[in-house]
């Protein structure tokens, strides 16, 4: 962590007699930075107006937040990325309020619901092994690069019915648009849009392909089967929901997997106790996703209200600081602490909760399970090096590489 605090309340500074901070949430810090900055803000207000980007509210614990989630008509999905309130593109489900919202989940929910993922459950523990055996002769690997990259992606785009020779494309695209996303930086900026433009473009032929040679059971196909209420869906709507697809089932399963990993790799104690007993390794994944959660996703206010003592404007955004609510400690003891007994940990919000609840969030548990499953079937003793190099980036936290290292027996 730096050694300066990056978010501080600026002192004589309020707007509507709430704190006030300047916190750049694009930045580039320190590993687990993000995390012990937000546990000092939260100790000092549950709600801050942050000056970054136009500004925006931050609501840091899991009551704020929650009822957030909860709550369409005050807190609206019509923006989702605090830095642009007025976004020229429309992410499909995500930017759906209810009741309209749910017609897109009925469509989008069945192939990724439990029993689908259970179906495939050898074929994603397949992918997690033949990555894993390129390297584990090396003795050493660029986890971030090798696998958790690689890994979600072949998984993701096989249930999508993708060539995976189109995942290095896709992933540079998503990382170009999770980079750009409301940051600063121009170049950033732009090369954001254009890989939005590029992925839309993509999708425009897929789509133009699957109606000219449609397949049987394959999910973009069935797409374009779908109906939305009572109507077919429009090529507008689908294209759409290609676009959050694409952007949601990447990049994330990467994010999350590298903190895992690294707290495996620091917490030898933890390492062994999932070794002991791996039949613990998905209350354990579950944990590390609370402790080390990822997204900090944006509303935008609807009608003026006064939200525990603050007054919101509507046309203001917020930001639905998840990684500060996870560990919350009004509703966790000890919360920074990973603790695969914990008995206060269920219903945490990494996944969000409510109508938006993430469509993705058993494929993403599942995912994990198997690669640390597997992982440490072939690998069960490892340490991280050069960990005081390591860097994180928001607005969705992830580590930019994570270097492995283990002993390898003849
Ligand atoms: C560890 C991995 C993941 C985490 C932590 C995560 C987290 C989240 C969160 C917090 C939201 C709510 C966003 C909001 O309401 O603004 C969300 C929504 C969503 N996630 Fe995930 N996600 C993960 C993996 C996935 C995967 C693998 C998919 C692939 C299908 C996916 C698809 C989606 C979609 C489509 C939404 C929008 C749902 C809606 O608006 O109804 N996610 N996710």
């Amino acid at each position: 962590m730096s050694e300066t605090p990056v978010i501080e309340l600026i002192e004589g500074q309020q707007k509507g007699g709430c704190p006030v901070v300047h916190f750049d949430v694009n930045q580039q810090l320190p590993i687990h930075s993000y995390h012990e900055e937000l546990d000092q803000l939260r100790g000092q207000a549950p709600i801050v107006w942050n000056t970054y980007g136009g500004g925006f509210w931050m609501l840091l614990n899991d009551e704020t937040v929650r009822a957030a989630f909860h709550d369409h008509e005050v807190f609206s999905s019509d923006s989702t990325v605090v830095t642009v309130p007025e976004p020229n593109w429309h992410w499909i489900p995500t930017m759906e309020n209810p009741p309209r919202h749910k017609l897109y989940r009925r469509v989008l929910n069945p192939p990724f619901s439990p029993r689908a993922v259970r179906d495939r459950e050898d074929r994603i523990r397949q992918h997690a092994t033949d990555f894993i055996d390129t390297f584990v002769a090396d003795g050493r690997v660029n986890f971030v690069e090798a696998f958790a990259k690689e890994y979600p992606t072949k998984v993701f785009l096989e249930i999508l019915g993708l060539p995976h020779e189109d995942s290095p494309q896709m992933v540079e695209w998503v990382e170009a648009v999770f980079g750009g996303l409301g940051s600063e930086d121009p170049v950033a900026a732009k090369a954001g849009g254009d890989a939005q433009v590029a992925i839309n473009a993509y999708f425009v032929e897929l789509l133009a392909d699957r109606k000219a040679n449609p397949r049987e059971d394959e999910f973009f196909t069935d797409l374009t089967r779908s109906s939305i209420g009572d109507d077919p869906i429009s090529d507008e709507d689908f294209l759409n929901i290609c676009n959050v697809l694409i952007l949601a089932g990447l990049d994330t399963v990467k994010s999350q997997l590298g903190y895992i990993m690294l707290h495996l790799a620091e917490n030898p104690d933890d390492r062994q106790r999932i070794l002991d007993e791996p039949d613990l390794i998905p209350v354990a994944v579950d944990e590390m996703v609370r402790v080390y959660s990822i997204v900090m996703d944006g509303r935008k206010v609807a009608q003026d209200t006064e939200f525990h003592g603050c007054p919101m404007k509507a046309g203001e955004m917020v930001m639905l600081t998840v990684p500060s609510a996870t560990r919350d400690e009004t509703k966790y003891a000890n919360p920074g602490k990973v603790d695969f007994d914990r008995t206060d940990s269920t219903g945490h919000l990494a996944f969000a909760a409510g109508p938006h609840k993430c469509l993705g969030n058993h494929l993403a548990r599942r995912e994990m399970i198997i690669a640390i499953e597997e992982w440490l079937r072939r690998i069960p003793h490892y340490q991280a090096v050069e960990v005081d190099a390591l860097r994180e980036t928001g607005p969705q936290l992830g580590l930019e590489e994570l270097w492995l290292e283990w002993e390898v027996t003849a």
